[in-house]
């Protein structure tokens, strides 16, 4: 039987508590599907700094790449604002040690939380959409300059950087509903116009693939206004943090949201798309789903396991389709009772499977 070896990266804040209900769901598809995970733990963001004076710890990163997937909670938080190397660097060295340049971050309305948009409910109903996000390239990784009285963000793209990152989008789209949405800032910033000239080109090998483009202006409203009109959202890594934070309000809570972060071929980060909560930390109340999905996400594209990564969507799904809610939700179920539910869920879907195989 394989072995797939698992690094969790708790972090700090809430993602210790959602990384461990995702550990236990993980654990339960194990047995259901008779897989073999090896779950090993290394520190990273304000654990990594705590530990060995490293947002990332070179050990860290090697057991990374040494692994076939990565979980990874959440990084930051208050107490290391002020540090000399915050948290959040160890993130981004991580996307960039391990060359994670798409970030897919799928959003869609689950049944029965309709409600729960404060967009009202006939226009979130069919919302359904995957942002691809650029995730090594752009404002996060220019050249910067940091001095009391002026700093300097650099943004910069090279055509092969959009290119990889759109054919991600165009694959993506051609297993969807066929469209691609590119959204730039082509009107002001250079590195939109190669982005926008780059997709375009792009698109002539998709024929049968939509594209259309908006400016991320429009798109920030679009995106509210009428969110079933997009299929897959392909952007530079800044448009690409803003909107999927926005995008959030179509689930109903940023606690749902997964996400899987890609390379060519190494490990991927399988990782929620809040932060560390720090307002929820250590109180057992933080909706674990998103952890949960970027599980299922690392079933899926990590180990390329897409039945069990199926049976772990639809038991989370069943799971908020029944009413068990977290405080985020509007529901009182603790983060450790939410991921049982799911797990309970997960047995009795394999045990119908296995007398369907009888
Ligand atoms: P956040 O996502 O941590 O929190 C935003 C809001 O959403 C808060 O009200 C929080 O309570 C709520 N929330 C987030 N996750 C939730 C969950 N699972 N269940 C219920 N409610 C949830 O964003 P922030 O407050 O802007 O940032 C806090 C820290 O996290 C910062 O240090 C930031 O840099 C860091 N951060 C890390 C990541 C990451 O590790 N990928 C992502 C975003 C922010
Ligand atoms: C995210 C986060 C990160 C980002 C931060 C913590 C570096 O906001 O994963 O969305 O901006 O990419
Ligand atoms: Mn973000």
């Amino acid at each position: 039987m394989t072995r797939h070896r698992i690094l969790l990266l708790p972090g700090d804040g809430i993602g210790p508590e959602v990384t461990a209900a995702a550990r236990q769901c993980l654990e339960a598809v194990a047995a259901g599907f008779d897989l073999s995970f090896a779950f090993d733990e290394a520190p990273v963001g304000g654990a990594g700094i705590e530990a060995c004076g490293e947002p990332l710890p070179a050990e860290t990163l090697h057991r990374a790449r040494t692994s076939d997937a990565v979980l990874l909670g959440a990084v930051g938080g208050p107490a290391w604002d002020a540090a000399p190397r915050r948290p959040e660097a160890g993130l981004l060295a991580l996307r960039r040690g391990l060359g994670l340049f798409a970030n897919l971050r799928p959003v869609k309305v689950f049944e029965g939380l309709e409600d729960l948009s404060p967009l009202k409910r006939d226009r979130v109903v069919g919302a359904d959409l995957l942002i691809v996000r650029e995730l090594t390239g752009g404002l996060y990784f220019g050249e910067k300059r940091e001095g009391e009285y002026e700093a300097f963000d650099g943004c910069a793209y090279t055509r092969e950087e959009v290119e990889r990152i759109a054919r991600v989008a165009f694959e993506a789209a051609g297993q969807r509903r066929g469209r691609v949405t590119s959204v730039d800032k082509a009107n002001v910033l250079a590195t939109s116009r190669l982005w926008r000239r780059t997709v375009e080109d792009h698109a002539q090998a998709w024929p049968e693939i939509a594209l259309d483009h908006l400016y991320v202006d429009a798109a920030a409203m679009t995106l509210v206004t009428q969110p079933a009109r997009f299929d897959v959202v392909l952007t530079e890594n800044l448009f690409g943090d803003i909107l999927s934070d926005e995008a959030a309000v179509i689930a109903g809570s940023i606690g749902l949201l997964g996400s899987a972060s890609l390379g060519a071929g190494g490990p991927g980060v399988f990782e929620p798309v809040h932060g560390s909560a720090p307002d929820l930390a250590g109180r057992d109340i933080a909706n674990p789903a998103g952890a949960i999905a970027s599980a299922a996400l690392l079933l899926r594209h990590g180990l390329g396991l897409p039945g069990p990564a199926q049976a772990l969507d639809a038991a989370l799904a069943d799971t908020l389709r029944a009413g068990v809610r977290t405080l985020d939700l509007g529901g009182v179920t603790s983060c450790t009772r939410f991921a049982a539910s799911v797990c309970e869920r997960l047995d009795r879907a394999d045990r119908l499977a296995d007398r369907k195989a009888v």
